[in-house]
């Protein structure tokens, strides 16, 4: 099994995430940056994780175009998975920007929703892990926890 995170990241929390993730899964497992991902990685995953802070309750323009890009069929018999990171709603003190994450989201759901569309099987639900602030850092305990969202998804 080849285990391969796409990743985009601003501040680095979501690389940090990514890095930590790959290397708790062994040698079989790689995070690499979205403009470094080549056709022959890809093809030689088995499984594909997709990660993206969520800016403006969506993922990064680099990341929705990397997976729009892709041809139709590309993930066939792929599992695959998407993760972003986020600010916990319970840090947010403006009841605007509540209402528009409740309307809006995270950048995770729809990244799940372009996997499936390109024939990846959907082996976990959209997770979000937790930055304690705008730029950072992750909260504690997040790395532990999206480990065992890997784990799980590896089971
Ligand atoms: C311009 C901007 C927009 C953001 N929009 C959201 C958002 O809609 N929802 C949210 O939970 N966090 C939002 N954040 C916080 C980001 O999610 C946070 O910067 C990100 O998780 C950090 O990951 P990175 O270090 O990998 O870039 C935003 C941050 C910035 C700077």
């Amino acid at each position: 099994m080849s285990i391969l995170i796409v990743y985009d990241s601003v501040f680095g929390n979501t690389e940090k995430l990514a890095q930590a993730m790959a290397a708790s899964a062994g040698s079989e497992a790689k995070a690499v940056r979205v403009g470094e991902v080549d056709e022959k990685l890809l093809t030689a995953a088995t499984v594909l994780v997709v990660a993206s802070p969520t800016r403006a309750f969506s993922a990064t323009p680099a990341i929705k175009n990397w997976l729009k890009g892709l041809r139709s069929g590309a993930l066939n018999g792929k599992k695959a998975a998407a993760f972003d990171t986020r600010v916990d709603t319970a840090k947010i003190n403006s009841r605007f920007l509540l209402v528009m994450v409740k309307l809006f989201g995270y950048a995770a759901e729809p990244l799940s929703r372009m996997l499936a569309k390109k024939g990846a099987l959907i082996a976990a639900q959209p997770a979000g892990f937790y930055v304690d602030d705008s730029e950072g850092p992750l909260t504690a305990g997040e790395i532990e926890r999206a480990q065992q969202w890997l784990s799980g998804l590896l089971a």
